[in-house]
């Protein structure tokens, strides 16, 4: 097979998995919600307190991600609100196989802490927090674990409100690049509200971070949820 074949059968391949898949949405550029409504906030709870989902990803328990995690949460919790932290890091989790028994709306064949004990407050979530040390310039493998296995719910999250908080060694001016690029196009994919970012360059190391003004940051944003 020559080359051009060779493209020829893995773009056709390539289009076949997909098909079915929310996942065309995002290769089609055409059907890539650019005019489509955007989805509205999700309402409050009954209590006025948002229900919020933190998803760490570092393998650190006392890491410099987690110092993030841990002031984001302490400013949030000051105005009462309901948090749920899932540190994917220390959970028995598992990526998507694409078998789409779910059929991006139901219950996914991984019965693993995702489905049992993540999924169910994700879907009453009003606020999605994505933290994650980077990891060759994105996110962690056990971050993205978790948001792979959104697709069996795909639509559900439509309208939530989001916020990435982020650590790296680096202190580049690039350093955030491509993880906020890929983050900005989540928001944009998932119709996401984004409420903000912390992007703590040059903190490799606990003795870094803390020398930093980046958990300052984590707790004003967390404050700043009413
Ligand atoms: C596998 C791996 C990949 C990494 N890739 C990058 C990177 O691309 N850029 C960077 O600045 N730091 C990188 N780092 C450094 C971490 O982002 C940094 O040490 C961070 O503080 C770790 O956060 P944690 O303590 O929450 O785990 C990497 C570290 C590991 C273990």
């Amino acid at each position: 097979m020559n080359r051009r074949d060779f493209i020829k059968v893995a773009v056709a391949g390539f289009g076949t998995v997909l098909s079915s898949g929310a996942a065309i949405n995002m290769l089609n550029t055409k059907s890539v919600p650019e005019t489509a409504p955007i989805a509205e906030a999700a309402p409050q709870a009954a209590d006025g307190k948002q229900n919020v989902v933190v998803i760490t990803g570092s393998p650190h328990k006392a890491g410099t991600s987690a110092l993030l995690a841990d002031k984001f949460i302490e400013g949030v919790q000051q105005n009462g609100h309901h948090v749920f932290r899932f540190n994917a890091a220390f959970e028995d989790i598992h990526p998507c196989r694409a078998c789409n028994a779910c059929n991006r709306n139901g219950k996914c064949i991984l019965n693993d802490a995702i489905e049992q004990k993540l999924m169910p407050e994700l879907l009453k979530a009003d606020i999605i927090v994505l933290i994650t040390p980077l990891y060759y310039y994105g996110m962690s493998t056990q971050l993205k674990t978790v948001l792979d296995r959104f697709y069996s719910h795909v639509r559900s999250f439509d309208g939530k409100k989001s916020l990435l908080l982020t650590t790296a060694y680096n202190s580049a001016n690039w350093t955030f690049e491509a993880l906020v690029e890929h983050y900005q196009t989540l928001v944009k994919y998932m119709q996401w509200h984004d409420l903000g970012m912390v992007l703590g360059y040059g903190c490799g190391s606990r003795y870094s971070i803390e020398r930093s003004d980046f958990p300052n940051q984590a707790l004003k944003l967390g404050q700043s949820i009413k």
